[in-house]
């Protein structure tokens, strides 16, 4: 029997939304920081039970070019806390097999931040077990626009031309350029829209819109999240069965 190594082993990328922190802290008068905390202590949780439950990509919505609109003390208490996260999570991720990517703006962000997002892409660039994508001043918009253009540039310096343009092409422009698209968008905190998250890679994703709050969010929801999402019958415009 020849053994066939061009096919690719399964990939499974599951993008979550991670919402509901702000009102998890309100219920229990708490500041919304404190939700926010309580919301990092879930993405190690969840970073875990996708390597167990062999999820090949994880992107997480951490911050999106809207949230600037927030207090300023909200923002800065956010950015320290994704600080904190990179220098306390580094090591496990490097061990466990976890490569690390951002996608979004970097130009707001701040440097010693930028640095440190480097640095932990840097340390995790060979790991292929997890790969763990964490939208950071990510809009989907804003993405569209930049890809836009690079690609402008590309076609004024002549190193392409209008009918070089593709859909392969643009995805291959955008932040997500080395990922598969999601096979499935999570989001928590019973909110029913994506919020400019990922608008062009979900054109064929499938949703699943959960009660709790992200601080609630554990491995027993995911897990049946999951399990209904194997159930679906994924089409693509086409006809599957006559
Ligand atoms: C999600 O929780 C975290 C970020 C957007 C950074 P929220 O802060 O949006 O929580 P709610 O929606 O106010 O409850
Ligand atoms: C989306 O949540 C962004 C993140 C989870 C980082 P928001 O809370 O910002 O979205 P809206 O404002 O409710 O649409
Ligand atoms: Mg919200």
């Amino acid at each position: 029997m020849k053994l066939d190594l061009e096919i690719k082993p399964e990939t499974i990328h599951v993008a979550i939304v991670m919402d509901g922190n702000g009102r998890w802290a309100n219920e229990r008068a708490l500041a919304r920081l404190k939700g926010h905390a309580k919301g990092a202590d879930r993405v190690r949780h969840i970073v875990r039970a996708s390597l167990n439950m062999n999820v090949t990509h994880l992107t997480l919505f951490a911050f999106s070019t809207e949230n600037w609109k927030r207090s300023e003390s909200e923002v800065i208490g956010l950015m320290s806390l994704f600080r904190k996260f990179m220098k306390s999570e580094s090591k496990k991720l490097l061990i466990n097999g976890v490569k690390v990517r951002f996608i979004g703006d970097r130009n707001r962000l701040d440097k010693s931040l930028i640095e440190l997002m480097n640095n932990l892409e840097d340390l995790t660039n060979n790991n292929d077990t997890l790969h763990l994508t964490i939208a950071l001043n990510y809009g989907g918009r804003d993405e569209i626009i930049r890809a836009t253009k690079k690609i402008s540039e590309k076609i004024k310096s002549d190193e392409l031309e209008l009918d070089d343009i593709t859909i392969e092409l643009f995805s291959n422009n955008l932040d997500t350029f080395d990922l598969p698209d999601p096979d499935l968008v999570i989001r928590t905190s019973g909110e029913k829209r994506t919020s400019n998250f990922l608008p062009w890679q979900c054109a064929y994703s499938e949703y699943v819109f959960e009660e709790s709050n992200w601080p609630d969010f554990n491995k027993e929801i995911y897990e049946e999240i999951l399990k209904e999402f194997k159930t679906r019958e994924r089409r693509y415009g086409a006809v599957l069965r006559q």
